[in-house]
């Protein structure tokens, strides 16, 4: 059989303070497109993967809100973590899930917060990669053809096969620095990682025993505990590694494969995303709201609340976001340093 997770822990703090921790991206309607992104992402896997097949895996803070959001995706299959421990956790926690169901099951992993604009495309790949995955050991991803030396991504370098759907990969780096990132867009022979990811429940519980053997050995501990699964998980997750799976399993794999799709695709992980993506006015700002004056202004992105007056002069390449806790003014080019702005308001680092 063939299971869906889709990952949603995640907070989005590049995109603060649209998103925050109370409220994360993926629970919002970023592109104003009418359904959320974890509604999007529910939406286009449903087409081939049944309701009782899908789930969800998430902080229990949202819980409630995943819930709410996706009401056909039965409530059991929506599972809460204690804490962040980033993509490898959640990954062998939801493996093992439904390992205990099917052992021989596929499952593909899904970010909730991707834009994907070609869903024929995506939906043919995934079929492929499912039809692949039941009867190889192989760990596949979707590669999209990168377009700027991008540090906020993995980067694929694959064995080229004439004739084949999908390649072997040859190495993954994850998140690079700026001048390797750019050495790799040169060369020409790399793709990046979309962060989908598609296996069978061995072949993924197998790497985790390799790679990760004291994770795996940890969740473990909680299948012959007489607690019950959850009181167990609250108990393991402090100790648990916090690893992402593509530095974690995916860097370190030799049985890594890469099929190529042209999807589309963007990680709407950064307000520079969100203005390739959105409606610009004659000036080329990216505003969302109808009160906003611009002066002598191009290239912003200006987000405010739709019973303000806004008005901007004399200013190019800036992102403006006010809220009702917090006002942002930084250059466009300053975007992956978001992140760090949170983390000093938090006085955490
Ligand atoms: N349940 C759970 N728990 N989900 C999580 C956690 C966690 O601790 N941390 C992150 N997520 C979710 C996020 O909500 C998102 O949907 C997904 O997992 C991926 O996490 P990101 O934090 O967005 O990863 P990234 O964008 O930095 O990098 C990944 O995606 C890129 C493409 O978008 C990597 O796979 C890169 O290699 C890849 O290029
Ligand atoms: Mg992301």
């Amino acid at each position: 059989d063939q299971y869906c997770v889709i990952m949603a822990g995640g907070i989005g703090s590049r995109f603060w303070p649209l998103s925050t921790q109370k409220f994360p991206k993926q629970f919002q309607d970023i592109l104003g497109t009418g359904r959320t992104m974890i509604q999007q992402t529910y939406d286009r896997i449903s087409k081939i993967i049944p309701n009782e097949n899908i789930f969800v895996i998430t902080n229990k803070e949202y819980i409630a809100l995943s819930h709410q959001q996706l009401p056909e995706v039965p409530l059991q299959n929506i599972v809460g973590e204690p804490l962040m421990k980033n993509t490898s956790a959640c990954n062998l926690y939801m493996a093992n899930k439904i390992a205990e169901v099917n052992p021989d099951a596929t499952m593909i992993v899904l970010p909730a917060d991707h834009l994907i604009l070609k869903e024929d495309i995506f939906l043919e790949k995934v079929k492929i990669a499912l039809e692949i995955a039941s009867d190889n050991d192989y760990l596949l991803t979707l590669g999209i053809t990168p377009t700027r030396p991008d540090t906020g991504y993995g980067y694929i370098q694959f064995v080229e096969k004439k004739n084949s759907e999908y390649y072997k990969v040859k190495t993954f780096t994850e998140k690079p620095m700026l001048e390797l990132a750019k050495t790799f867009l040169e060369s020409g022979d790399f793709l990046w990682n979309a962060g989908i990811f598609v296996w069978n429940v061995k072949s993924i519980r197998k790497a985790f025993e390799i790679f990760l053997p004291e994770m795996t050995q940890q969740f473990i501990a909680c299948e012959y505990n007489a607690e019950s699964e959850e009181s167990c998980i609250e108990l393991i997750y402090p100790k648990i590694q916090k690893v992402s799976i593509d530095n974690g399993i995916l860097e370190k794999a030799k049985n890594v494969y890469v099929i190529p799709a042209d999807l589309g695709w963007s990680d709407l992980g950064t307000w520079n995303s969100i203005f390739e993506h959105s409606e610009k006015d004659e000036h080329n700002n990216s505003v969302n709201i109808k009160t906003a004056l611009t002066y002598d202004s191009t290239g912003n992105i200006i987000h405010a609340k739709s019973n303000k007056a806004v008005v901007i002069d004399g200013l190019q390449d800036f992102i403006i976001v006010d809220t009702d806790k917090v006002l942002l003014i930084c250059p466009r080019e300053h975007d992956q340093q978001i992140k760090d702005y949170v983390l000093d308001l938090k006085g955490l680092k």
